[in-house]
């Protein structure tokens, strides 16, 4: 067995202060039949019986990106949860596969197992709480994030989903259907609608028989999103309010939340899916971090986690619930403080794509410049910053890339 391997940053980020770094690990940590690499992060100073936190990167990004790109390894130094970081083994693009029959099916393989897999070890090997599992992402990991929710809602307590499609929606008909790492440009496009019971069937049928906890989910999609249409937000709500049983009308709707422009709407009773329109905004949407720490509650020290199961903080008390959700795989008998979002439906699976009709306008090119989807600006980033195709776009100040603009 290798040691693991230290990963260089891509940048130090001002406020992280602990002598914590990304890790490789490199020893067997369960089946990961295609590969998929794992980043670990885990803080000087952990809380006991910490959550995990999974993080996935966006096409043409890496763990380390990711890492260096947002705040969470900071505020998982904070407040002591761990955070797992997987690397695509997709070498074209660097995207997750979010359309193989295999990721889109419970324990069956393909990206999602291999991330499932380095949950369940990191579960183990820090004694942290499998009632608060977490996963978030932004584009390709927005997209693998609501995979993960579908077809391991044993796994995960809650998601949050940047700039993603349903799931499902990037599996491909036809000639194509069961590959992996397939770029369905209708599904990006927003070409693909569906039913909510359609949309429900496929997640119905990536763990056939399931009946148990269903995760929370944010979602949160650019109106103006150039690369993964705006549709996909839609179809999201119509997907998930459909798989938690809950209203598609909002229970309420709050405008300039958490900025000013987006609009947040609330689905069910007890807020299980929050959706978060963000008017005016391309594609590379501003990572939240602390709209989902709330969500997720991962800064609680004392009562929280009312809306999970067990309890897993000083101090609460088992939830006033008089649902008790059936539990496949959990050890624990999970409690819910409201309407459980389970959904027994029958559903249809026909499904509608339509064709597409729209034609691109001629796109520029800047000879020598940039690729789609590499890094171009961001704190200690000292290469070219000019794009070949697309705009360079920052996503915080730490990172900025080529993405495509809506002539690329
Ligand atoms: C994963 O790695 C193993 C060992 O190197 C190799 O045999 C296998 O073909 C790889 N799988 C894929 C999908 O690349």
């Amino acid at each position: 067995m290798k040691a693991p391997t230290t990963l260089s940053l891509l940048g130090l980020l001002p406020a992280l202060t602990s002598a914590a770094t990304l890790t490789q690990i490199t020893t067997p940590f369960g089946p990961n039949p295609r590969n998929v690499t794992f980043n670990l992060y885990v803080p000087d100073t952990l809380a006991p019986n910490p959550p995990i936190l999974v993080n996935q990167h966006w096409c043409h990004g890496t763990a380390e990106a990711a890492f260096a790109g947002s705040q969470w390894a900071t505020l998982a130094s904070k407040h002591g949860f761990i955070v797992i970081y997987p690397g695509s083994p997709n070498a074209a693009d660097q995207c997750w596969d979010v359309s193989s029959r295999e990721t889109l099916t419970h324990d069956a393989g393909g990206d999602s197992l291999g991330i499932v897999s380095m949950v369940r070890w990191t579960l183990d090997k820090y004694r942290a709480d499998k009632s608060r599992v977490f996963v978030t992402g932004i584009s390709s990991g927005g997209m693998m994030t609501q995979v993960l929710v579908g077809a391991y809602p044993d796994v995960f307590a809650a998601g949050a989903a940047f700039a993603g499609v349903p799931f499902g929606c990037f599996a491909p008909a036809g000639d194509n259907a069961g590959q992996f790492d397939y770029w369905n440009g209708d599904c990006a496009t927003g070409k693909v609608t569906h039913s909510p019971e359609e949309w429900g069937a496929k997640v119905d049928a990536a763990y056939p028989g399931y009946d148990g906890w269903r995760p929370k989910l944010q979602i949160f999609h650019g109106t103006e999103d150039e690369v993964v249409s705006y549709v996909n937000y839609g179809e999201a709500v119509k997907l998930w309010t459909e798989v938690m049983g809950l209203s598609e009308t909002p229970a309420s709707v709050v405008p300039n939340t958490p900025v000013a422009g987006w609009t947040k709407s609330v689905y069910g009773p007890s807020g299980w899916l929050e959706a978060y329109s963000a008017a005016g905004v391309p594609h590379n949407i501003q990572n939240q971090e602390s709209t989902v720490m709330a969500f997720f509650e991962l800064g609680c020290t004392s009562g929280c986690f009312a809306w999970g199961k067990g309890s897993p903080c000083s101090g609460q008390a088992s939830a006033s619930s008089t649902s008790t959700r059936p539990s496949s795989t959990f050890s624990t008998v999970m409690t819910m403080p409201s309407t459980p979002p389970v959904s027994t439906t029958t559903r249809t699976t026909s499904s509608s794509v339509v064709a597409s009709t729209t034609t691109a306008p001629a796109c520029k090119t800047v000879p020598g410049g940039i690729p789609l989807w590499a890094q171009c600006g961001g704190m200690g980033y000292t290469g070219a910053t000019a794009c070949a195709n697309g705009a360079c776009t920052t996503y915080n100040p730490y990172y900025a890339q080529c993405v495509p603009t809506a002539a690329c």
